[in-house]
């Protein structure tokens, strides 16, 4: 017990770090972290992958808001191989936030390296 709190504490310490704190919460609040990582993909792509997929692209930020709030299917299925990483779902159910919070985290993750 005393180990898995501490190993948990370690997680979010080094989860802080990379993290930006108002968006930091919402992706912890959201549950968006059981499905992504800012480094590692996983069940759904990392947060830097998507930024390289869209940073020079037109209407990133609202593409990315319209997948968070309503869904997302199949689209990562060739980026997968495209970027040789490895995802294990095929969908994005569509997220409980508000446009304006999906807002914040779109631009928050288009500006990663
Ligand atoms: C149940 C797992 C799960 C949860 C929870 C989840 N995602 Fe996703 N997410 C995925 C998967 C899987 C994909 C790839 C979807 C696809 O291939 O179209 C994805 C894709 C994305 C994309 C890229 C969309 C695109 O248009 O390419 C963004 C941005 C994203 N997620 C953000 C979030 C945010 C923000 C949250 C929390 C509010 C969140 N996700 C919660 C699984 C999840």
């Amino acid at each position: 017990m005393r180990i898995s709190l501490f190993a948990l504490s370690f997680l979010f310490l080094s989860l802080g770090v990379s993290i930006s704190g108002d968006v930091n919460s919402l992706l912890k609040q959201k549950g968006c972290l059981s499905c992504h990582d800012v480094e590692k993909s996983k069940v759904g792509p990392s947060f830097k992958v998507i930024a390289k997929e869209y940073k020079d692209k037109k209407g990133a930020a609202d593409t990315l808001v319209q997948s968070i709030t309503g869904g997302s299917v199949g689209k990562w299925q060739g980026l997968a191989n495209k970027y040789g990483i490895k995802i294990t779902a095929f969908y994005m159910p569509r997220q409980a936030v508000s446009k304006e919070e999906a807002a914040k985290i779109a631009k928050w993750i288009l500006s990663l390296e």
